[in-house]
Order: C-alpha cells, then sequence, then structure tokens
C-alpha cells in the first residue's frame, strides 16, 4: 500500500524516511462530499459540544492560509518540494473548513467561518511576529525544520482528533464527513514528518533549536487563536476517555521517534493540563 493510502485515523505507514510526493500531488483534489445525505443530517442528533468544537475546527482550517504566510516567511518555499506540497496543501485544507461549515449549517446552525486575516494583532503579538521574523531570517534553516515538526504535529492531532469525534458521534453523516477529512490529514501528516524527519537527522544545532522552541511554545492547534480555554474545551471533548488518553499516546509517542525528540510529551501534558482545569472548574463560558 502506498503511504499516501493509509487507512483512516491511521499514521503507522509514515516513517518519516520518504515521502510519495509525485502520488500526492496527482492525487490532491478538492475533498468530495458532494454525495454525502445533507437532507438527513438534522434526522440524526448533533451534540451542542459537537457543534462547539465544529465551530473552533472550521475557523481553524480557514487559519491555514495564515499559518501558510508564516512557513514562507521562513523561506520554507525555497525547498522545492515544500513549494510543490504547499499549494496542494493550502487547497484542501481550505476545503476542509467549507465542508465543515456546511455541516454546521445543514444541523441549523448558522456560524459562518472566520477569516484569518480579520484578526486584529495586539503590541504583543506583533512584537513576538517581528521576533519570531528575526530569528527565522538569522536561522533560515533551521526554522524550516520547526515549522515542518511543529506542523507534523498539529496534523498529527488533527487527524486524531477528526477520527476521535467521528468514532464518537452519533450523526452517520458528520462521521462519513470527518472520516474523509482525516484521510487527507494523514496525507499532510506524512509530509510534515518526512520534512521534520530529514531537517532533525541533518543538524545538532537544529535538533536543539527545534527542541528547545517546542519546549517553550508549542501550544495545540488554534490555541492563540482561540482562547486557551476554548483549546481545553477541544481537547476534553474530543480526546475524552480512555480512547482519547489513548490517542493523545500515540501522538506524543509518534513524535517521540524524531531525531532529537525521545522526550517528547508536550501532547500528553496538555491534555492533563486541560482535564485538571476542568476539574476545577475553570472552564470557558458557554458561547452564545
Ligand atoms: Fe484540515
Ligand atoms: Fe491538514
Amino acid at each position: 500500500m502506498a503511504p499516501a493510502e493509509t487507512a483512516v485515523g491511521t499514521s503507522e505507514a509514515y516513517t518519516g524516511e520518504s515521502f510519495d510526493l509525485a502520488f500526492y500531488l496527482a492525487k490532491s483534489k478538492q475533498l468530495d462530499v458532494s454525495d454525502l445525505d445533507w437532507d438527513s443530517v438534522r434526522d440524526h442528533p448533533v451534540s451542542a459540544a459537537e457543534i462547539r468544537c465544529l465551530g473552533y475546527m472550521m475557523d481553524i482550517e480557514a487559519h491555514t492560509l495564515c499559518y501558510l504566510r508564516d512557513v514562507l516567511n521562513a523561506d520554507a518555499g525555497a525547498d522545492p518540494e515544500i513549494a510543490d506540497f504547499l499549494g496542494c496543501w493550502l487547497y484542501e485544507e481550505s476545503y476542509h473548513g467549507r465542508a465543515i461549515e456546511r455541516f454546521v449549517r445543514a444541523a441549523g446552525v448558522e456560524r459562518s467561518i472566520a477569516v484569518c486575516g480579520q484578526h486584529v494583532k495586539s503590541l504583543s503579538e506583533r512584537l513576538e511576529d517581528l521576533g519570531t521574523w528575526i530569528v527565522s531570517r538569522l536561522f533560515a534553516k533551521q526554522f524550516v525544520t520547526v515549522y515542518m515538526t511543529w506542523g507534523s504535529i498539529q496534523e498529527h492531532s488533527t487527524l486524531f482528533g477528526y477520527t476521535n469525534m467521528a468514532r464518537q458521534t452519533k450523526n452517520p453523516v458528520l462521521a462519513e464527513l470527518l472520516r474523509r477529512i482525516a484521510r487527507e490529514e494523514s496525507r499532510h501528516f506524512g509530509f510534515y514528518y518526512y520534512k521534520a524527519c530529514q531537517g532533525l537527522k541533518a543538524s545538532a544545532l537544529t535538533r536543539f533549536m527545534v527542541g528547545w522552541l517546542l519546549r517553550h511554545f508549542w501550544t495545540p492547534v488554534g490555541e492563540g487563536v482561540k482562547p486557551k480555554l476554548e483549546t481545553d474545551f477541544l481537547l476534553a471533548n474530543i480526546f475524552a476517555g480512555d480512547e482519547g488518553a489513548a490517542a493523545i499516546e500515540r501522538i506524543d509517542k509518534t513524535m517521540a521517534r524524531l531525531p532529537g525528540l525521545s522526550w517528547f510529551d508536550l501532547m500528553g501534558r496538555r491534555h492533563c493540563e486541560a482535564l485538571e482545569r476542568r476539574r476545577l472548574g475553570i472552564v470557558a463560558p458557554v458561547p452564545a
């Protein structure tokens, strides 16, 4: 089986040693949801928690454009493989957000997708951007691997998030939609993991920088764009129970297989934080 044809919710086929980019580019296309039974969405339950999580996810899928801007600022486009990948990746991600938005509307909730460029940055966010830009220009090669490693954590957790949610939901249309998105997230993960692995293998300085930056700055997908307590809600719901904990452990173990990252446990730590805050009653207010 070609790596790009991994089953839904799995990432075992990806070792970081290779990625069939030509196959991925040839197969990349708009997510096809035309055959889903959209009219039947309301015939099945959709919980308020699911709608809240889907709202978070569709906004963050749309935020891919802003992440791409940051990646390109680090000169990632100078790598021909990354340049080829990013165009298809952005195209696919934008359709994920639209497909989720369509589901939310079909479920009877009027909620538009956020536009990432509309966020007005605070002074501290601007200063952080400036600092990141300066460091990324000084250490361009290392920084590309920072983004590739960061991206592989985010793609992997997104893959498991969609897979878990598909398993949990009582709505068959949502389950099928999420399984289809997860299939594409699996390929995205494969590419990022491959590039991260190659970059980390190549240099001790890169391994040091990636490790240091992840330890000090990494946050789960969407945190920062969304309030921390909203990310808590997502983590506690999507990665609930024993299956959720097992998925979190698998994400950490997969990342820990990368050169220099044997210590990696950040998803587990952040998941525990979210559960602990919830236990203490520190939770985000329910959206109006
Ligand atoms: Fe996506
Ligand atoms: Fe993705």
